[in-house]
């Protein structure tokens, strides 16, 4: 009961033009009304996010494709059918009409639906799409609970759907399909394998003249403390060094074991490429509340299933020593 009042009360803002968090599969979206210019430009300001950079389009289902891209190829067809509702964007030519506020000024638009539950309800109350990019201020860690986001936020957003922990944990997989064939255009949790054996045809490499992608961008997903990548061991003779020169240092350990010593936040994350996506974001935001002058991180596995993790933490790593982007 108490979540249908909810919804009611996230559709009405939607209406009137405000803003709503509510959560997803992969993480919490920042949405408005697709169809009202004014509602999006409100995630610009909000996220603090530049107006080129567009922004996905949530569906409540395939049938609505229609009213948002033209010359759908075939080849999105096949992954809606496989894949939604579920953790994966197309890049389709806009239809016209689509504002563009939510294409950034491109001839494209960014399609996706989301399998939760609260997302799928307020979809379906609301008609309309729901335009969302992830709940976080413009190039920081994403958001995968309802109370991230209202740390995020505080009252600059009306309405935070609380839907739990986001599942999966990590952005959706990107597949442009708006140019000759398709392309991987953001690793996700659908790995380009599995899209590759839904196509039955290899993804083509991204052309430079593609539609952009900002959250492509090398510098992303960052903490404020700066963070840092190695491997094994030399993750654990990173941090002995930095914790002699007197740093506080936390480790966000894989396989590594704990060294006895003072000065270290350590913490496991999960051995399995499931569990680490899902609590990759909440591990990275209470390490960098822990007050140390450095994370460090030791690589993940390599295998393909961890592709969009080591994505991740890659650009995490790089937009650490970036000053804000905005
Ligand atoms: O899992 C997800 O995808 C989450 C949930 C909330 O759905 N959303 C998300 O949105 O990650 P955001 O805005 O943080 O990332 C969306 C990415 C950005 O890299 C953006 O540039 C790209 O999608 N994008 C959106 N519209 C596009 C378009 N028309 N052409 C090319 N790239 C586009
Ligand atoms: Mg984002």
């Amino acid at each position: 009961m108490a979540v249908d009042r909810n919804i009611e009360r996230a559709v009405a803002v939607l209406r009137t033009g405000g803003l709503v968090a509510f959560p997803t599969e992969t993480v919490y979206g920042l949405g408005a009304d697709a169809g009202n210019p004014a509602a999006v430009r409100k995630i610009f300001e909000t996220k603090g996010r530049p107006a080129t950079h567009p922004v996905i389009v949530h569906l409540a289902d395939a049938v609505q494709l229609a009213n948002w891209a033209r010359d759908v190829p075939e080849a999105a067809r096949t992954l809606a059918r496989r894949f939604w509702p579920g953790p994966l964007t197309l890049i389709l030519t806009r239809a016209s009409g689509v504002s563009d506020t939510v294409t950034g000024g491109q001839d494209t638009v960014a399609l996706r639906v989301p399998s939760h539950p609260v997302a799928q309800k307020l979809l379906a109350r609301f008609g309309g799409g729901i335009a969302a990019p992830s709940a976080n201020r413009h190039g920081r860690v994403s958001a995968t609970t309802a109370d991230h986001v209202r740390r995020e936020f505080g009252d600059a957003v009306e309405c935070v759907l609380d839907g739990g922990e986001a599942r999966i944990g990590i952005e959706s997989t990107i597949v442009d399909l708006s140019g000759k064939g398709a392309a991987l255009a953001r690793p996700g949790w659908i790995t380009a394998g599995e899209i590759e054996a839904a196509l039955g045809a290899p993804l083509a490499a991204r052309a430079a003249d593609g539609p952009r992608a900002p959250g492509t961008l090398a510098a992303h997903y960052a903490p404020r403390t700066p963070l840092m990548l190695a491997e094994g061991d030399l993750a654990i003779e990173l941090a002995a060094n930095l914790v002699r020169q007197g740093k506080r240092v936390a480790v966000l350990a894989c396989s590594a074991r704990q060294p006895l010593l003072q000065g270290l936040e350590w913490m496991a994350a999960a051995q399995d490429a499931a569990g680490y996506a899902h609590a990759l974001y909440a591990s990275l935001r209470h390490l960098d509340e822990s007050g140390c002058d450095a994370i460090i991180v030791e690589n993940p596995p390599r295998a393909e299933e961890w592709a969009a993790i080591n994505d991740r933490l890659a650009r995490a790593a790089t937009g650490s020593f970036v000053a804000d982007e905005t």
